[in-house]
Parts: C-alpha cells; sequence; structure tokens
C-alpha cells in the first residue's frame, strides 16, 4: 500500500503554475516567431513571383504534340441519331451553334485582325520592351462554308452532318508541311492495326481469317466520301504562333470541318482524323487524343 501510494504521487506530480509574467514571455516568444515565419514565407514567394513572366508560363509540360477534339463532342466521341427524329440531334446543332458563336464574321471582324495569310504572323517581343497586347488573325465561321450554318442544321437533318476539328493550343508551336500548312487528314479508323496488336499478345500473329473479316469491314466503312472546308483541311500558317491567353487575348483556334456526304446508314462508322505535319512528332501511341482523334458516327434512318 506505502509502495503503490509513492508510485501514484510520482505520475500525477504537477509543476507549479507558471507565473503571469512566464505566460507572457511564452506567448510574446510564439507572436514574434510566427511573424518571423509569416515574413520569411512572403519575402520566398515575392522572390519567386518576381522570376515569373506574367505573358508566358514559366514551364509547359513537353506537350511537343498538340491534341484534337472534334465539336460536337457527344459521350464517348460518339455522334449518333436518327435523321428522322429532330430530338435525336437538336443538341448537336445547338452546342455547334454555341461553339460557333463567337467566330461569327460580325464578332472577329471588330475584334480581330486581318492578317496576310500562308506566312506565320511573329509579333516577338524586343528585348524588355513587350510586345503586348499582341493580335490574332480572324477566323470567320463563313470559312466553313457549307458547314458554317448557313442551312442552319449543319446538315444533320439529310444525314450529311458537319464535324469541326480543332487542335489544342500550344504556345509557340508552328506546326507545318515544309513551308505548307499543316492539315487534317481523316479516315476509317485502322481496325487492322489494332486487331493485330491484339491478337499479337496472345498468339504473335494476326490470323487469316480475322484479316479478311477485318478487310471487308474496312472496306464498307470505306464507303464513305467528305469534304473539307476550308479545302484541304488545311490551318493557315497565320494563326501561328500562339502566344498564350494573356498576351493573345482575343486569339481564336483556327477550325477545319468535314462534311459527311454519303455515309453508310444503320451501321458504325469510325472514323479517326490526324493533323499531317512533319515537324511535329508523331503522338505516342498511348495518348489517344496526340495529333489525332478517333469517333464513331452512327446515322440511323428508317428508310
Ligand atoms: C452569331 O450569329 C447568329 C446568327 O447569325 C446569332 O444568332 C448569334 O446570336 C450570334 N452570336 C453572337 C455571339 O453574336
Ligand atoms: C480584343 O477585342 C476587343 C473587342 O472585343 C478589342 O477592343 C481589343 O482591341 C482586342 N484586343 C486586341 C489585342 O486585338
Ligand atoms: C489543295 O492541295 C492541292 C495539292 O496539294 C493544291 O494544288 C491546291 O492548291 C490546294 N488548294 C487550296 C485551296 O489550298
Ligand atoms: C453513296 O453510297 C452508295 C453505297 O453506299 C452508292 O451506291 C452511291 O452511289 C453513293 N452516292 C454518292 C453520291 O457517292
Amino acid at each position: 500500500m506505502d509502495e503503490t501510494g509513492s508510485h501514484t504521487q510520482k505520475i500525477y506530480k504537477w509543476p507549479r503554475p507558471l507565473l503571469r509574467e512566464e505566460k507572457g514571455l511564452i506567448l510574446l516568444f510564439y507572436l514574434a516567431f510566427y511573424i518571423f515565419l509569416a515574413g520569411l514565407f512572403a519575402l520566398t514567394m515575392y522572390v519567386m513571383l518576381q522570376t515569373l513572366d506574367d505573358h508566358r508560363p514559366t514551364y509547359q509540360d513537353r506537350l511537343s504534340t498538340p491534341g484534337m477534339m472534334i465539336r460536337p463532342k457527344g459521350d464517348q466521341l460518339e455522334i449518333t441519331y436518327t435523321v428522322e427524329y429532330t430530338e435525336t440531334w437538336e443538341r448537336y446543332v445547338q452546342a455547334l451553334n454555341n461553339f460557333l458563336s463567337p467566330y461569327n464574321d460580325s464578332v472577329q471582324a471588330q475584334k480581330n485582325y486581318e492578317c496576310k495569310p500562308d506566312q506565320y504572323f511573329i509579333q516577338e517581343d524586343s528585348g524588355s520592351l513587350k510586345n503586348f497586347p499582341k493580335r490574332s488573325c480572324q477566323f470567320k465561321r463563313s470559312i466553313l462554308e457549307d458547314c458554317s450554318g448557313t442551312d442552319r442544321y449543319y446538315g444533320y437533318n439529310e444525314g450529311k452532318p458537319c464535324i469541326i476539328i480543332k487542335l489544342n493550343r500550344v504556345i509557340g508551336l508552328l506546326p507545318a508541311n515544309d513551308g505548307q500548312p499543316p492539315y487534317v487528314r481523316c479516315g476509317p479508323k485502322s481496325f487492322l492495326n489494332s486487331v493485330c496488336v491484339d491478337i499479337s499478345h496472345h498468339s504473335g500473329s494476326c490470323s487469316s481469317s480475322v484479316l479478311s473479316s477485318v478487310a471487308i469491314r474496312m472496306t464498307q466503312i470505306n464507303l464513305v466520301n467528305w469534304r473539307t472546308f476550308p479545302p484541304n483541311g488545311t490551318f493557315n500558317l497565320m494563326y501561328y504562333p500562339y502566344y498564350g491567353k494573356k498576351a493573345q487575348v482575343n486569339y481564336s483556334q483556327p477550325l477545319v470541318a468535314i462534311k459527311f456526304l454519303n455515309i453508310t446508314m444503320n451501321e458504325d462508322v469510325n472514323v479517326e482524323c490526324k493533323i499531317s505535319a512533319n515537324n511535329i512528332p508523331e503522338g505516342s501511341e498511348r495518348d489517344k487524343f496526340a495529333g489525332r482523334v478517333s469517333f464513331k458516327l452512327r446515322i440511323n434512318s428508317r428508310d
């Protein structure tokens, strides 16, 4: 009993209460300490921000192959509708109306500059003197002719839909084909490669039966006629380089439209579009959107 009693006394022995002056000193110490830390933090932030340029990102991911995207963008990049049922395609028309409204000719004429076509629109800074704000070139939706919305429904009502393709912005990119403008090239998605790649994981080669069935699918899919706008599906050189959101506030990305004129009805049609420019690297196979985009079209018709 005696032993345990002294034991508990040791454990529960509190230090003597702090004097008021001591409490004050401790508080003062922590106050000074935190003010010092906050000051240090502010100073490092300040020094770091001084080294940043407002109009150019300091670091950019090595995104040398720009991504591509389509509009309208259905779920999973699928555009599926039935010609006779307006409600199945009017959302695509609405999406295109919204997407193209900043490209209205009047809006572009007011915001942007009429550039000299077929050459880069270089606006470099000279030394520390910032050439800012930088002008941007007009991209009027009328360039897209039959896909500009003149027919109100972009062809969706007749089973000849327009798809718009854009190349994502990459600061400083100067895409070209030996000085000629880059263009969009589309075709049936190469089932051949993907099937062979899949099979090679299992058996090491493509079986001939698979090959012939794939070949049949491809000829069916080839029964697609299309037109591109602007002609040849080019992105004019004058829209490059892009200098960034802050430097080029009114920048409008150039677009290419594809109008499918004779698509096989009631069947999935897989299309792949690629950017053709010999000075930007082929995107990695893993990145589905590097320099290319694939989508599925399925147009149903009751007839
Ligand atoms: C663009 O033009 C269409 C008709 O031509 C009009 O309905 C739409 O409101 C315009 N958009 C803007 C942003 O001016
Ligand atoms: C951007 O557009 C506005 C009109 O919307 C215009 O006043 C301004 O000058 C334009 N800026 C540049 C750099 O072109
Ligand atoms: C389209 O390409 C062809 C050959 O590549 C060329 O001769 C023609 O001038 C181009 N058309 C336009 C409008 O750029
Ligand atoms: C459209 O495709 C069909 C076959 O699917 C073909 O018979 C027809 O001639 C084509 N029409 C045009 C205008 O290319």
